[in-house]
């Protein structure tokens, strides 16, 4: 990786309403004290939008414990509007001009997440169609970067180790969500070319793995991913009948689960962004520097639900009622539990990015209980 001076600190941003997007501009403001940022926000009329990107930055405040100003607040422009429409660019144009010439830089965190097979046509559109769209109002607004926020799962059906700037399509995926993603980067990718021309806007692409909450508070504003399969793990404890019950899953012996806090994630991505033209035109594994055993996570913490889940061999004959049971409500996840891979950190390292405080099973415990006992949430971690 080259060096070189960045651009500016001003960012325009998708998804600021969302769980990531919220953390991410809030910490950005934070840590640069003279920067902008606007956020493309989808809202019926303009003060909805304001509403909505404000509530979702006071939560992501307060998910990480602070709170945030009006200062801070006020350095956050809203852009009503949505993927595949331009009708906001005229106004990101004119608050691009208010940073008195300095290069804007895009971060494209909004993406539909769902599995849901019957969506896939919708994924596809907002995923691939959004973010060719957003490349080419990036070019009109003369970035300087597209920062592509996507997902380590992008891999498919990879196993073993998986490298960062590998461009090799994987021969299948787990739901139409990852293969979106993975195309969307191929989009990115070649609407790109400063790697091949030396001009022109550059890319990072960013691949996080499950993001969970805040490394210190254990709060989130969101239940997607890890806390999908957390919510429906409980929500079986809860049945009496369950109780006390042992259910053995068949799942390899080494599957892995690859988590990274919402705090880290975000650090990680600001330091790449800092890092200016040296991290330009890579792919990055926002992944976990220690990933954890399925098999003991499930062992470990399923208690807390009331109930103990362990491991029977795969090719086992036998698969009780309520294995098929927990199976079938987890059925978009299933995927995920029978991972065996390594996601390559070669780009972060050589970024210099700072190694992240080990995660292990003691230490998931109190983010499933910040989950489990958050208000509304009605059910309580033993
Ligand atoms: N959460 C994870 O565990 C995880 C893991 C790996 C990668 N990622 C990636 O991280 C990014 C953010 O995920 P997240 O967990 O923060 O998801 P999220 O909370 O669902 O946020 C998604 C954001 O995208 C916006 N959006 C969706 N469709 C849009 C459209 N057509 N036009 C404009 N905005 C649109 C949403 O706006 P509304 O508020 O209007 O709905 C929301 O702000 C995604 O790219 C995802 O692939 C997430």
């Amino acid at each position: 990786m080259g060096s070189g001076a960045g651009p500016g600190e001003d960012l325009l941003v998708t998804g600021g309403s969302g769980f990531l997007g919220s953390h991410l501009v809030v910490d950005w403001l934070r840590r640069h004290p003279q920067a902008r940022v606007a956020c493309l926000v989808r809202a019926p009329d303009d003060v909805t939008a304001v509403l909505r990107l404000r509530t979702a930055l006071l939560r992501a405040a307060a998910d990480s414990g602070q709170e945030v100003g009006p200062a801070l607040l006020s350095r956050a422009a809203v852009l009503r509007g949505e993927l595949g429409e331009e009708g906001w660019i005229d106004a990101a144009a004119g608050w691009a001009a208010e940073g008195g010439g300095r290069a804007v830089r895009v971060l494209h965190c909004a993406a539909s997440l769902s599995f849901r097979p019957e969506d896939r046509e919708a994924v596809r559109r907002i995923n691939i169609d959004g973010t060719r769209s957003l490349l080419a109002a990036a070019a009109r607004l003369q970035a300087a970067e597209f920062n592509y926020v996507t997902t380590a799962y992008g891999a498919g059906d990879r196993a073993g180790d998986v490298g960062e700037d590998e461009v090799c399509r994987p021969d299948g995926f787990s739901n139409g969500y990852e293969e979106s993603k993975w195309d969307a980067e191929a989009v990115v990718r070649e609407a790109c070319p400063r790697a091949l021309t030396g001009r022109g806007m550059g890319y990072r692409i960013l691949r996080p793995s499950i993001i969970i909450g805040h490394s210190t508070t254990h709060r989130l504003s969101s239940s997607s991913g890890f806390y999908n399969v957390v919510q429906t793990i409980f929500q079986l404890g809860r049945v009496q009948r369950h109780q006390g019950q042992l259910i053995l899953l068949p799942l390899p012996p080494d599957a892995t689960l690859d988590l990274i806090p919402v705090d880290v994630v975000v650090a990680e991505m600001i330091h790449l962004l800092d890092a200016g033209d040296a991290t330009l035109d890579h792919a990055f594994h926002l992944t976990s520097d220690g990933p954890l055993s399925m098999i003991e996570v499930l062992a470990r913490l399923s208690p807390m639900a009331g109930f103990s889940i362990d491991r029977q061999d795969e090719a086992a004959a036998e698969v009780s009622r309520l294995a098929r049971m927990l199976l079938q409500r987890l059925r978009h996840y299933t995927p995920y539990l029978g991972q065996i891979r390594r996601f390559d950190r070669s780009n972060v390292r050589a970024a210099g990015v700072a190694r992240q405080p080990p995660l292990d099973v003691e230490r998931l415990r109190d983010f499933v209980r910040g989950f489990i006992d958050r208000p509304n949430q009605g059910m309580v971690a033993r």
